[in-house]
């Protein structure tokens, strides 16, 4: 990716924001193997937008308040001038997604099918990134800490992934020397995707299996076949319904049976549950401290750039009390 202009100040506060942001996380992204990360977040009023850059792209979200089928012509040619100031790209390096506040269930409906795709690094590791066909990208940048921080914790593990998409919470504790990993996720599409990636990686997939299948009925048979797991990642959607399931699930009246049910797949004292959620009206039912220490790690999880300490809440759950 080439830098046009080198200067730091530009008529135009959006671009000092993006340049500045781009050089500062440049020179992180270089250290730890990563071309990507988000460079403005909503920053300016009248630019109601975050911009992420993927490896020499850039994903522009518009925050439509007034459900707007397209981005207005004037921010699209001021972002789109803008970045092609700055950077050597051209119109078709610049993905625009309208981020609607349109119900929780449509979202993962697709915008085309174009299939193109390009390789994206995090910490050294590849992942497929998509940013034509659908709104989210298939490496969302915001949990950058939390798989850093999983995967402190994965070596010599087993991992349980529910709700995985992509699987990227699964490649970095694969990276991290796991012992093996379970990725669960109902969606065909992002099961195969996430196999391409442990592909891309060079992972056994062996040890890192992908089940398609509803992350509830996934954690009954899970149990009846006595599995057991040191680590339990539940990155939920906020709501979930599919004919694949037999009840729809909502986040913020289901979390108390999911957090129990995987509960008892932890292995021992020491095993955990990392729970996130991105409903921000989410309350961690009180009556679950009976049996767990829940500890509310969202603070040490929102990437440097992100403006938003909303974004996403994310737990440490263990069992309080151990029986054997
Ligand atoms: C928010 S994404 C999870 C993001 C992922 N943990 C990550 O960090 O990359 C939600 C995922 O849950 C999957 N999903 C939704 N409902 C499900 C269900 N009932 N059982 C299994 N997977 C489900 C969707 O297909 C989607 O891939």
């Amino acid at each position: 990716m080439i830098l046009l202009e080198i200067k730091n100040t530009f008529d135009h506060p959006l671009l000092n924001r993006t340049v500045k942001n781009y050089k500062h996380f440049r020179k992180q992204a270089k250290k730890t193997e990563s071309d990507c990360f988000r460079v403005y977040d909503k920053d300016i009023p009248e630019f109601p937008l975050s911009i992420d850059y993927y490896a020499g792209r850039f994903q522009v979200q518009y925050y439509s308040k007034e459900e707007a089928e397209d981005v207005p012509e004037d921010i699209k040619e001021s972002v789109e001038t803008g970045l092609k100031t700055i950077f050597e790209i051209k119109n078709s390096d610049i993905f625009w997604k309208i981020r609607k506040k349109r119900t929780l269930l449509e979202q993962y409906e697709k915008l085309s099918d174009s299939k193109d795709h390009f390789i994206s690094k995090e910490n050294g590791i590849s992942f497929y990134i998509n940013l034509k066909d659908y709104l989210d990208s298939g490496l969302f940048l915001d949990h950058r800490p939390a798989r850093e921080f999983i995967a402190k914790h994965a070596i010599g593990k087993a991992v349980l992934n529910l709700y995985s998409y992509t699987a990227s919470f699964s490649l970095y504790c694969a990276k991290a020397g796991a012992l093996k990993t379970v990725s669960v996720d109902m969606s065909n599409t992002y099961t195969d995707w996430a196999r391409e990636n442990f592909i891309l990686n060079s992972f056994d997939l062996k040890n890192n299996i992908l089940v398609r299948e509803d992350c509830s009925k996934y954690l009954r048979q899970a149990y009846e076949n006595r599995e057991k797991y040191d680590i339990i990642i539940i990155d939920t959607p906020t709501i979930s319904r599919s004919k694949k399931m037999d009840e729809m699930f909502d986040v913020n009246t289901d979390h108390t049976d999911l957090i129990t049910n995987a509960s008892k797949l932890l292995r021992n004292k020491d095993s955990m549950i990392m729970f996130s959620t991105n409903s921000r009206r989410f309350k961690m039912d009180e009556d679950l401290n009976e049996k767990f220490n829940i500890e509310d790690i969202s603070h040490r999880t929102i990437p440097d750039g992100f403006r938003d300490k909303k974004i996403h809440k994310v737990f440490i759950i263990k069992l309080k009390s151990w029986r054997i």
